[in-house]
């Protein structure tokens, strides 16, 4: 059996911040929502976390998501591990599950970058090696900031086995040169965890009780140890400051985009065009420069969105909407081949098909102390400079003229037009490109 475990009661001293580490966004998530998720995938039963600084905030976020094991004192990794692991033995032996037959995945809150492909091949070499403990290592071009791996260079039998792995601060001149990593995922044999445990002590420059120290105890003790090499060495990124954060978002940003443009979505400018984790954009739609689409944005096939415009949470648009300049958009749908292409604000919206929102179209959907939703049916026409004040209808292939204020509650019926301020039916003209205000292209 496999069961994940993550670790995240360190406060994260070096974010310099109240807020606790794993709760700080990275493109649209908090940083746990990275290795949780992992830790589901790959686990065989639901994952469990541990939990110290902070915890109300961290179950508050992720209530019902995980099993919590409360690390009162946070007095390094080792004792942190050992909570969890302790926790998953107690809930599990009432299940009759064995110490022996228990593998955790233990991964470090730290960590978003991992792919579930490489802990797949992990987890598959660990059970091939019937090993009781596998680490996770990269060779790193920059190995600053990591656990360094020392082997045995002996040339006897104990050639290549984990002698040593050095923390950043404890590191000498030696030390420091080597590239070989320790990326901060494991998987122990739950029974080989708690007897080398018991073998570490707290004599380094955090004085800690360090889970390394576990592998090198296990190393040392003649239990099977084996070493599982990350090829791409993105995915080691890990978080200890907002700097390191700021270059996890860079190679985080640069992966998605690069998975859109290999499933098909046009990006004009990777570079410019900022799409968070768990947006969903279909193959055939287009992103011109910079553009932001939050998570939880849904953009269907012939979109095309850009450049200069921000999608929040909550937006979707139906196939071949057209969204330009400056435009933002939260909480809305809009139907298909609906455009909304200079200028304008569309929050809290349900607009229908082939729907024209002029220039500078505004959907007030806040008076101060609620929101409210607007509706605009299909083949409506919003005039330029347009205000709907929120709660209110636009009916089907109804106008608005440019400049209209159309006040909460004064519905515009299917095919009505409306003008001024506040807006009033007008008759309304033949030709419909002689229409006030319209700013098309
Ligand atoms: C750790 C590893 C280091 C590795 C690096 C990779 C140790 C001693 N060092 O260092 O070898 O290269 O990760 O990212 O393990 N935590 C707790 N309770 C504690 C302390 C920490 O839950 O008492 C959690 C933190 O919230 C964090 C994770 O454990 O999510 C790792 O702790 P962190 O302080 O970031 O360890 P590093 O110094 O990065
Ligand atoms: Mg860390």
């Amino acid at each position: 059996m496999l069961a994940g475990l993550v670790l995240a009661a360190g406060r994260g001293k070096r974010m310099r911040s109240d807020l606790p580490k794993v709760l700080h966004p990275l493109l649209g998530w908090p940083l746990l929502e990275y290795p949780l998720r992992l830790a589901a995938e790959i686990g065989s039963v639901p994952p469990t976390v541990v939990i110290g600084h902070g915890r109300d905030l961290i179950q508050e976020r992720f209530a019902g998501r995980a099993h919590w094991a409360v690390q009162e004192e946070q007095l390094g990794t080792g004792h942190a591990a050992h909570v969890g692991i302790e926790a998953l033995l107690s809930r599990l032996s009432a299940e009759g599950v064995r110490s022996g037959d228990l593998h955790v995945l233990v991964i470090n809150g730290d960590l978003p970058l991992l792919r579930p492909a490489t802990l797949e091949a992990m987890v598959a070499r660990h059970q091939e090696t019937n090993a009781d403990l596998t680490a996770l290592t990269c060779s790193k071009a920059d190995p600053t900031g990591f656990g360094r791996l020392v082997r045995d260079s002996s040339g006897g039998q104990g050639q290549g086995r984990i002698v040593a792995i050095v923390e950043e601060p404890d590191t000498d001149e030696t030390t420091r040169q080597i590239r070989e990593v320790n990326v901060g995922t494991y998987i122990f044999r739950a029974s080989s965890f708690i007897r080398f445990y018991r073998e570490i002590g707290t004599e380094n420059r955090q004085g800690e009780l360090y889970l390394t120290d576990v592998v090198v105890a296990a190393a040392r003790g003649g239990a099977r140890v084996e070493t599982f090499e990350v090829q791409d060495e993105s995915e080691t990124a890990q978080v200890n400051s907002h700097r390191e954060m700021a270059r996890a978002a860079a190679l985080l940003r640069e992966r998605i985009v690069g998975d859109l443009l290999d499933a098909g979505v046009a990006v004009d400018d990777p570079a410019s065009t900022f799409v968070e984790s768990g947006a969903r954009i279909e193959p055939g739609a287009r992103l011109l420069p910079f553009t932001v689409i939050r998570s939880g944005v849904v953009i269907e096939s012939g979109c095309e969105v850009g450049p200069f415009s921000h999608l929040r949470p909550g937006t979707v648009l139906k196939r071949g909407v057209v969204i330009g300049n400056f435009v933002e958009i939260k909480n809305s749908t809009l139907g298909e081949d609906t455009k909304a292409q200079h200028l304008s604000y569309v929050g809290d919206g349900d607009v229908g098909r082939r729907v024209n929102l002029g220039a500078g179209t505004i959907f007030a959907n806040y008076d101060g102390k609620v929101k409210s939703r607007s509706v605009v049916r299909d083949g409506a026409f919003i005039g330029c400079g347009t205000i709907l004040v929120a709660p209110v209808k636009v009916g089907e292939a109804a106008v608005t003229g440019a400049g209209a204020v159309v006040l909460r509650g004064r519905d515009v019926a299917d095919g009505g037009a409306v003008g001024g301020v506040p807006a009033r039916p007008i008759r309304r003209r033949e030709d419909p490109q002689s229409g006030g205000g319209r700013a098309e292209s």
